[in-house]
């Protein structure tokens, strides 16, 4: 599906609209309905089972979304957390430099200078992408940070935070006092991120206020075993920055031994790649074949970073490969950078009496751009039905219950739905319609399960009653006792976990 006809879906259905829609909308602003809200949340879930889940010492943590100038001074996004930004002096629209150079510079402008974009625009005769006007501003640092006045004196600057990220390092400290006093340590924020975007587009993959899941890792430089056996003989969808550089755009499958024995990668790098990669394929239920490990070079990196692969999916609704996540090897960067901004020596002593600044590991995910690639991935069409294929663990509403004959049935099918709610299987009770319409409607909305109470199921008394169990995927349906529900269903809405380390 192309992405106006997805997005059109997808507002139809009441999972998300653009923000202030009576008002014709707030650029890169997106609200969610109470199917995009469910799915969000699940996915969520889904992320904290997983990632936090690596581990008995990570934790989720909730820290203020505010953060004061002096701690955005010194993470470097003051300076560094900028957009090279064009305005054309004919039609006043602005551009984020890599939209004006798309035609003419498709791998993007990741390390080039203002000048040197200037030249390139100036060398290739490039025209606005609004107007076609050739006169183009000359590119400007755009900081994406959002920065407001805090408190009432009007003296003292705050900002929205840019990335969950910072929230971990800034409780590293706290969390250490109050935790095991041991590394690796793992403080992961489930939160908004917010960044005034130059040119918000794509829908959900440049918003200005979106959801990030983040796990900082800190750990010794000097060594963090991972049981890397365990993954060694994952193969993983790698395009390595030679191969880009020779022209291809194709991943080629490497085990993970061999990116870390010839490859040069650290095995616990390589190890949480993989833990990343699986979470797409096996959690998200992302085709491997449209998942693609995009490394970054040295110019392209994020300016903290010594080691980024892009997690990205190939999406028929955006045109190729998007990025929907990434595991950052940020170094020391983070705690030293606040160790120097605070006063605060950020550096540990561990059992063995060492002292070690510890270093960073950080996976990070984009909440609502795999919203988004959920649609565009599992949503599909069977003839005249859409079908949202979703994991069951993910879907919105999981179960739907029907009584056959709303006159006959819908007192019992009113209790069975109660039942199953109070047992933690939320589900939605529909009578309206045809019984295949019902069934149809709950496809559209990804529901895996319907339950349908019959006549034969008043007639066969307590605790043998039975009711049918409808598969949205195979279509079949299968007789099951009321009393075994529960145990049938539950196992499936319950989303994949990683062995603990
Ligand atoms: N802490 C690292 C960090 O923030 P990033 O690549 O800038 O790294 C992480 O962002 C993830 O957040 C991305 O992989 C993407 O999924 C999501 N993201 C970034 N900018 C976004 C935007 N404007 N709208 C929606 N999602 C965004």
């Amino acid at each position: 599906m192309k992405s106006d006809e997805l997005f059109a879906l997808l507002r139809r259905r009441g999972v998300l609209w653009p923000s202030a829609e009576i008002y014709g909308g707030a650029q890169g602003l997106y609200d969610y309905g109470p199917l995009g809200a469910a799915l969000k949340r699940r996915v969520e879930e889904a992320w904290v089972a997983w990632f936090p889940g690596l581990s008995h010492d990570y934790y989720v943590i909730e820290p203020a979304e505010i953060l004061p100038e002096a701690v955005v001074r010194a993470s470097g996004h003051l300076e560094n957390f900028t957009d090279p930004e064009i305005t054309c002096e004919q039609c006043h629209a602005s551009f984020r430099a890599e939209t004006v150079l798309e035609k003419v510079r498709p791998e993007g402008v990741d390390g080039l200078s203002p000048t040197q974009i200037a030249e390139i625009v100036s060398a290739r005769q490039v025209r606005c992408p609004n107007c076609g006007s050739a006169a183009l501003s000359v590119p400007r640092s755009f900081n994406l940070m959002f920065g407001m006045d805090f408190g009432v004196t009007g003296k003292e600057r705050a900002y929205l935070r840019p990335e969950t990220a910072q929230g971990s390092y800034l409780s590293f400290a706290r969390m250490w006092d109050v935790g095991r006093r041991a590394l690796p340590l793992g403080i992961a924020v489930v939160g908004k991120a917010y960044r005034n975007e130059i040119a918000p587009r794509q829908l959900l993959f440049r918003m200005r206020a979106f959801t990030q899941a983040e796990l900082q890792i800190f750990f010794d430089p000097a060594t963090f075993p991972v049981p890397f056996d365990s993954v060694r003989d994952e193969r993983l969808p790698v395009l390595r920055v030679a191969r880009r550089s020779a022209g291809e755009e194709s991943p080629e499958l490497v085990s993970a031994g061999d990116l870390a024995a010839s490859g040069g990668l650290p095995e616990f790098y390589v190890f949480h790649l993989v833990h990343s990669f699986r979470f797409f394929r096996d959690v998200l239920r992302y085709p491997a074949d449209r998942i693609r490990l995009f490394e970054k070079s040295d110019a392209e990196r994020a300016f903290y970073n010594r080691i980024q692969f892009d997690i990205e999916v190939r999406l028929e609704s955006l045109g190729g490969f998007k990025e929907l996540g990434a595991v950052h090897y940020r170094g020391d960067y983070d705690l030293r950078r606040h160790s120097e901004g605070s006063g605060r020596d950020l550096s540990v002593t561990l059992s063995a009496g060492t002292k070690v600044l510890p270093h960073v590991l950080e996976l990070t995910f984009g909440v609502d751009r795999n919203v988004w690639a959920l649609a565009d991935v599992h949503l599909v069409k069977d003839g005249e039905r859409t079908i949202w294929r979703l994991p069951p663990y993910l879907a919105p509403v999981p179960v739907g219950v029907f009584p056959l004959m709303a006159k006959e049935h819908a007192a019992y099918a009113l209790r069975l739905s109660d039942d199953l709610e109070s047992q933690g299987i939320s589900n939605r009770y529909d009578e309206a319609g045809a019984i295949g319409r019902r069934y149809a409607r709950m496809d559209e909305v990804g529901t895996p399960f319907c339950i349908t109470v019959d006549g034969r199921t008043l007639e066969e008394g307590p605790d043998r009653d039975t009711v049918t169990l409808r598969d949205r995927d195979t279509r079949s349906q299968e007789r099951l006792r009321v009393t075994d529900l529960v145990a049938r269903l539950r196992p499936a809405l319950v989303a994949p976990r990683p062995r603990r380390a």
